[in-house]
């Protein structure tokens, strides 16, 4: 983070009106436009030869042009913080900007307070990111559920992105080894896997850990399952152990998505785990796997303090009453997922349900358990999010 004024260059795109951009930025001595071009390639001449901190993009719309642009200046000038700040850009257009290298987007009209205090973050999320954490601030959390399909994918992914949306470092393992699908559930390209990783010869150290993790728009960095069900076996214990304990000394969180039942990668994991989401099911053959899955974690003496327990498909019809649940389980669950159609669309669409749909009613459960994990959200960012008219158009950055 630079020490003085940040210098920040405005790149305006054809079809935004300079004025009404310039209008939104602070206008204060902590922040300076020392410069303003007109379209991609004049913004990486202006580079070339000058300083800055940070390059703002202003685009209405789809804009190739731009995206060009971030893609070529990101690469020339890793260490510059790139903000797009768009009116009326579509979800595609925004998903491809991060991937061609912006750190963060402000969608316009904004007020000035809103995009200072979204750039404010910005800044100190990067001088964050570069400041290794200490383990003991940083959890690791196992979505545990002793059955197939009770919604452990869902829940992971979902509680990944509702991390990072408050501006936490988040690292998302998929450790289901044969059929994961944590990428297709963030819409990821299977480009590099554990299984790679496993593979690359060398010892493990975070520079070559982050290499093999892929990056999710919300800014969750994820280690995807292997391509093919063969691959598991490359994937032992120690490796495991290695990646967590590295993990924690750079991430706030670390969600482990687990296979159904207790494996030895999951034990592995819990054993190295602080905190445990086991994910059950309102009906009768879930909710006794469930009190199962309970039972052992007890014989592990794992602390009933650090379980939290997600209802999934909670809803009133299916003849099983809340007390029915709280006999057979022994416990109250703490968060309860309803059924929503929008569920199966949004795995379908790689979008989590806490972007695709943010005010549903399972969005705002799954913030509810982050909540649960991690104390209520700091006022800063409900005051952002309010200012955000109460919907969360902003979309954090990528990096950290
Ligand atoms: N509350 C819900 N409402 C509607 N559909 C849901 C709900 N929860 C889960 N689903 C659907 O059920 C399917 C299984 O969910 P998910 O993949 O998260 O389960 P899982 O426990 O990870 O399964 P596996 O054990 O096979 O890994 C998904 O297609 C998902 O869309
Ligand atoms: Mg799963």
């Amino acid at each position: 983070m630079p020490s003085g004024p940040v210098r920040a260059l405005l790149a305006v795109e054809p079809g935004v009106e300079a004025e009404h951009v310039q209008a939104s930025l602070p206008s204060d001595a902590d922040f300076s436009v020392v410069g303003m071009v007109n379209g991609a390639e004049d913004a990486l001449h202006w580079l070339r030869d000058t300083q800055a901190d940070m390059l703002l993009v202003a685009c209405a719309g789809y804009s190739d042009r731009a995206l060009l642009l971030l893609d070529a200046v990101s690469r020339q000038n890793p260490d510059l913080s790139i903000v797009v700040l768009g009116q009326g850009s579509p979800n595609g257009f925004l998903r491809r900007a991060f991937e061609a290298g912006a750190d963060d987007i402000i969608m316009l009209p904004a007020t000035r307070d809103q995009v200072r205090f979204e750039l404010q973050k910005l800044l100190a999320r990067k001088q964050g990111a570069e400041t290794p954490s200490s383990p003991d601030n940083s959890h690791l959390v196992c979505v545990l559920g002793p059955k197939g399909g009770t919604g452990k994918t869902l829940t992971a992914t979902n509680l990944a992105v509702a991390f990072a949306q408050r501006g936490s470092r988040v690292a998302l393992i998929d450790l289901d080894l044969q059929f994961g699908d944590v990428a297709l559930c963030l819409g990821l390209p299977p480009e590099k896997t554990v299984y790679d990783l496993a593979q690359s010869p060398g010892a493990l150290d975070y520079d070559k850990l982050d290499a093999f993790l892929a990056t999710h728009s919300a800014g969750v960095r994820t280690l995807i399952a292997p391509r093919r069900p063969d691959q598991a076996s490359a994937v032992g214990a120690e490796l495991l152990r290695e990646v967590y304990s590295i993990l924690r000394t750079r991430f706030d969180w670390v969600i482990i998505d687990t296979p159904p039942g207790f494996t030895a990668e999951v034990i592995t994991s819990i054993d190295s785990s602080t905190d445990i989401v086991m994910v059950g099911m309102l009906d009768s053959l879930s909710l006794k796997n469930t009190k199962l899955g309970l039972e052992t974690l007890e014989l592990m003496k794992y602390d009933p303090e650090r379980i939290y327990l997600l209802l999934n498909r909670a809803h009133s019809r299916v003849g099983i009453s809340q007390s029915d649940v709280e006999a057979v389980l022994g416990r109250t669950p703490d968060v309860f997922i309803p059924s929503d159609r929008e569920i199966p669309r949004t795995v379908n669409e790689g979008i989590p349900i806490v972007i695709a749909r943010p005010q549903s009613e399972p969005a705002e459960a799954f913030r509810r358990l982050a909540d649960l994990l991690g104390g209520p959200v700091s006022e800063e960012v409900v005051l952002a999010e309010t200012a955000n008219g109460g919907s969360r158009r902003r979309i954090f950055g990528r990096k950290g």
